[in-house]
């Protein structure tokens, strides 16, 4: 059967920070294609499931995503793709299990997407998963509209095959962008009004080219581009923080005090079931190297609780090193077992309610880090990027250098950097007031 090609479309993207970027690069390019983004999903007629495969719950809510499209009130349902990991991960299982889907197209091929959605209009079977490498992002056109905050995808995939994670399987190899391609895209970024660029990468750190240049050669290159004010970077691994990187955050001013490094968890033999190829000591000596480096530097982390056959004693030693750490932030999740991962085969798996006392009891431990970090910055005067309005009218939302949210007042615009002193804080975010800057 054939429909009429659509006009409008939606993307929406669940998971990680790659995900929104391959979502903000799907819309530049359907724009580009003479479509026109939808405000919202009753009114467009493409919708992009842009899906996250890393737990359970997360690859099972594009199925309830899809059935709400199915049943969508007042107009004949949308055509519907689904991309990102979910797709990659499942293929064609998806359309077996829904039919009502259109497009199944992964991670590493959807600058095909325009040509797909014109086989699927002619009624045809509209299915892209191959993982060509890099070749995507020649294909796509030039970065444009931007907000003051930045993402720029410079490596992907990942060669780790930690035992519980499924992102090599669906992200593939591990591969790093051009240093000349990645320039490129950050002074586009930065003509279309981005202050700030996250350098992006399933492990960021891991970026490297074959003149010998990693990271914080490219961190070091955009610290010279006139216009760009903040840089970060994310996700790292423990085994991919050189010297050099952690040298970077002595010398690199632009380069924000704050450092995502998962551990996952305490405990070493927990740590080798996982195949994480560092251990607990380790990675305390990396942070003590980072925070010689960086005094006050904000670190933040990854923990999985309940990996299969973590016993009372070791699950002890995550809550240790949280301690010993003391993270700025930090994300926690219960184990979930992934189909085609090493850990799913496992013995021992852990019941739900031990899963739950557990992770109810590290995230009290790590609430309190993180209002204690919040708290601890109370009265200082420090530089607040503005990246949104706030709720009340006159008000603004933006980060400080380290990642923490802030409201005050002020008649600065979207994009500026202002003076502020921190006057409160909550676990989520401060309050702040302008500080005025004095007529010289
Ligand atoms: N490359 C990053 C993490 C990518 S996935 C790194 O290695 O640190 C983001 C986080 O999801 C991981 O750090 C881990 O804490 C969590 N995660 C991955 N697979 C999981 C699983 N099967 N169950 C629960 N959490 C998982
Ligand atoms: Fe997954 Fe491990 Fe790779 Fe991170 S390093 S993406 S957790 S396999
Ligand atoms: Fe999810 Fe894929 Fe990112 S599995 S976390 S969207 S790499």
């Amino acid at each position: 059967m054939t429909i009429p090609e659509p006009k409008s479309f939606l993307v929406k993207s669940f998971g990680c920070q790659m995900n929104v970027y391959d979502g903000e690069r799907m819309t530049e390019l359907l724009e580009a294609e003479g479509m026109i983004q939808a405000v919202d999903g009753a009114e467009a007629d493409l919708v992009i499931l842009n899906t996250c495969h890393i737990r359970e719950k997360a690859a099972e809510k594009v199925y309830s995503d899809i059935g709400r499209l199915m049943k969508r009130g007042h107009s004949p349902a949308p055509m519907i793709a689904v991309a990102g990991c979910v797709a990659q991960a499942e293929g064609e299982e998806i359309v077996r299990r829904a039919p009502g889907v259109d497009i199944v197209v992964g991670p590493q091929a959807y600058h095909h997407l325009p040509a797909l959605v014109r086989k699927a209009a002619r009624g045809e079977a509209a299915l892209d998963t191959a993982m060509p490498l890099l070749s995507k992002f020649g294909a796509l056109p030039a970065r444009r509209r931007q907000g003051p905050s930045a993402f720029l995808t410079v490596q992907e995939g990942c060669d780790k095959f930690c035992t519980y994670c499924v992102v090599p399987y669906t992200r593939g190899a591990e591969i790093s962008r051009p240093f000349a391609a990645i320039l490129d895209e950050a002074e586009a970024l930065v003509d279309a009004g981005a202050k700030e660029i996250t350098l992006l990468g399933q492990n960021v750190n891991a970026w490297r080219d074959g003149e010998g240049r990693g990271l914080d050669d490219l961190i070091r290159a955009l610290d010279r581009l006139p216009g760009l004010a903040r840089i970060r970077y994310t996700t790292s691994h423990p085994a991919d923080m050189s010297e050099g990187l952690i040298r970077a955050h002595a010398e690199v001013e632009k380069l924000m005090p704050y450092l995502h490094l998962p551990v996952q968890s305490g405990s070493d033999r927990v740590l080798k079931a996982m195949n994480r190829s560092h251990d607990a000591a380790s990675y305390l000596r990396i942070l003590e190297r980072v925070r010689a480096a960086r005094p006050g530097i904000a670190i933040s982390g990854d923990f999985i609780v309940g990996f299969p056959g973590e016993s009372d004693a070791e699950f002890e030693e995550t809550l240790r090193i949280v301690a010993a750490v003391n993270y700025a932030q930090a994300f926690s999740f219960k184990y979930s077992p992934r189909p085609g991962t090493p850990a799913a085969e496992m013995e021992d798996q852990i019941p739900a309610d031990l899963m739950d006392e557990r992770l109810q009891r590290l995230q009290a431990l790590l609430g309190a880090q993180q209002l204690a970090f919040n708290q601890a910055t109370v009265g200082r005067r420090t530089e607040v990027l503005l990246e949104r309005p706030g709720r009340k009218p006159g008000q603004k939302v933006g980060k400080t250098p380290w990642l923490q949210s802030v409201h005050l007042e002020t008649d600065a615009a979207i994009g500026d950097m202002v003076e502020v002193e921190l006057l409160s804080a909550g676990p989520n975010s401060l309050a702040g007031a302008e500080l005025v800057k004095e007529a010289a």
